[in-house]
């Protein structure tokens, strides 16, 4: 079944350059960008998206340092992106995320844990809807043999 997904880049793997490293893995594992750009979350936007956490004791750090900094937001597609590429996020806390995994290989702590993505078909929507007009998302097709000569 062929899904969409919202990926973010936190701010603190912008600063560390990760977002090549970041951007490379999805690509490598066969997944289609279709959506991204370079942005600061606004406060109002960052509650939003954080809704559901509101109330609980992180909700303010956690807004503090998602609009802390540019993101690297970003809505990629294939079959099963939605769980596929929370596997390859790993755990929320780094120091539980499998190596291998991109918060098992870049992060340390869950206050900096390099990357946000959809958890169900549900937020997918939703955070596409928050962050992206429908005219940023594109269709295309992708067929290397013909970019090569
Ligand atoms: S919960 O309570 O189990 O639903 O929360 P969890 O899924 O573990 O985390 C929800 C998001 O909050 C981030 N988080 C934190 N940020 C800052 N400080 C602390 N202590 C903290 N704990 C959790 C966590 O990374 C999740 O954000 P996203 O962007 O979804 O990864």
């Amino acid at each position: 079944m062929v899904e969409q997904t919202f990926l973010m880049v936190k701010p603190d793997a912008v600063q560390r350059n990760l977002i090549g490293e970041i951007v490379t893995r999805f690509e490598r594992k066969g997944f289609k960008l279709v959506a991204a750009k370079l942005m600061t979350i606004s406060e109002p936007l960052a509650k939003q998206h954080y809704q559901e956490h509101d109330g609980k004791p992180f909700f303010d750090s956690l807004v503090s340092f998602i609009t802390s900094g540019p993101v690297f937001a970003m809505v990629w597609e294939g079959e099963q992106v939605i769980s596929v590429s929370r596997k390859m996020m790993g755990k929320t806390n780094p120091q539980d995320a499998e190596i291998g995994s991109i918060r098992g290989d870049f992060g340390i702590v869950t206050h900096r844990n390099i990357i946000h993505g959809s958890d169900s078909p549900e937020s997918a929507e939703r955070e596409i809807s928050l962050f992206f007009e429908k005219d940023e998302i594109l269709t295309y097709e992708k067929n290397i043999d013909i970019w090569l000569t």
